[in-house]
């Protein structure tokens, strides 16, 4: 017998963490006292009243059937609210289609955009995810340059000269996972500019706006957006909860509907508990964020002082919950493996995030404050 696997199995990977975190834990059953800080999985709980609705609404004689497909209207009208109040912006005219988290929406759009031999534009530094699923869809990686020195700007001049005619979509992230970059509303319009004039998918990637940014934007915070643009988004970050598994897409219903049609045919709507308490989250007031993002400051603190005491070069006004720091030999990967082997503490290589992370490392603030000094009086 010899079953082989599919030929797109040979154009990536098993995804990096997936297996540096199966070699961790083996090390922790070895004894080993390892503090993770390598992925960004919050460790805080979600607001109370969220976990309470989970359990009221679970012992419901109708919460557990198939749920509609386009998830409950009630979630579609919360997360439309929620845009709202947290981005000023309204967008009742938007479709939104409720999925497993922003990762999910990057393989449904690229499955309901992408033939193969499209080509993808993408940060030359970022998520992982855009790459792997381009490749999975046989479609094709074309990077664009992010300029470290001016704070991981976009290089405009390569965009502007790009033959795009075979590009179908435009991936970003604000604010940008791992740099900690913001933007601002002339950098996004510029971006829709550039997919407008080119008739490309602009997707914008946007989990991270509510951590350590105090001026959350949306693409649609840009006029003319919805022409060109589909925004993932999710409450993995915002509200703890990354594995309950809620984010959606939006966008216009005619952007919308192709992803829906793939969404349709690989699973059903999520249950039903689930949305119920996802809408209790979406109505929180502004004093979540407030609690929220006043542990993140304080942990950011004791991150920055524990990449002061390694020598890393940073930034000090990044957004996001990481520090992303160079390493002063211009080695990320030896440096998080000697950093592994003297003080039991794991941190992310930059280069997993592109060749253009290759000198940096990027510290989770996903640990207490206690577990950070623990860390950083470790390393003094
Ligand atoms: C840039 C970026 N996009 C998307 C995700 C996926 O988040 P989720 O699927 O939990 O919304 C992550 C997770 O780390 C991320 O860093």
């Amino acid at each position: 017998m010899n079953i082989k696997p599919a030929d797109r199995l040979a154009q990536f990977s098993e995804y990096y963490f997936s297996a540096k975190l199966r070699a961790i834990r083996e090390l922790i059953a070895q004894g080993r006292p390892i503090v993770n800080l390598g992925i960004g999985s919050p460790d805080q709980m979600p607001h109370a009243g969220v976990i309470g609705a989970l359990q009221e609404t679970a012992q419901s004689g109708d919460s557990h059937g198939y749920q509609p497909y386009q998830g409950l209207p009630a979630l579609g009208d919360a997360i439309r609210e929620f845009y709202a109040r947290a981005y000023q912006v309204h967008v009742e005219d938007k479709a939104v289609l409720p999925l497993l988290g922003s990762k999910e929406g990057i393989m449904h759009t690229s499955l309901a955009y992408l033939n193969p031999g499209d080509q993808v534009l993408i940060p030359a530094l970022g998520y992982p995810t855009y790459t792997s699923v381009t490749r999975i869809v046989g479609a094709e990686p074309v990077y664009f340059p992010l300029m470290e020195t001016s704070d991981w700007a976009p290089d405009w001049e390569f965009l502007e000269q790009l033959d795009c005619s075979k590009v179908k979509i435009l991936w970003i992230n604000y604010p940008h996972m791992p740099s900690g970059t913001r933007a601002d509303k002339a950098l996004l319009t510029r971006y829709v500019d550039f997919a407008r004039s080119r008739n490309i998918l602009l997707c914008h990637d946007n989990p991270y706006s509510f951590i350590l940014n105090d001026s959350p934007l949306s693409i649609f915070n840009v006029e003319g957006a919805e022409e060109v643009a589909i925004e993932l988004n999710s409450l993995s970050k915002s509200f703890n909860m990354a594995g309950w598994r809620v984010g959606w897409a939006m966008g216009s219903e005619k952007l919308i509907q192709p992803v829906l049609q793939i969404k349709s045919n690989m699973d059903s709507g999520m249950f039903k508990p689930v949305q119920l308490a996802a809408i209790e989250a979406l109505n929180l007031d502004r004093s979540w964020f407030d609690g929220l993002n006043d542990q993140y400051r304080k942990r950011q603190l004791v991150g920055f002082r524990i990449m002061d005491l390694l020598n890393c070069q940073y930034s000090d006004h990044q957004a996001g919950m990481f520090v992303w720091a160079k390493a002063p030999n211009g080695d990320g990967e030896a440096f998080v493996e000697e950093i592994l082997d003297r003080y039991d503490v794991f941190m992310a290589p930059g280069f997993i995030f592109g060749e253009a992370g290759r000198s940096y490392i990027r510290l989770s603030l996903c640990a207490s404050v206690e577990l950070l000094e623990e860390v950083y009086n470790r390393m003094s």
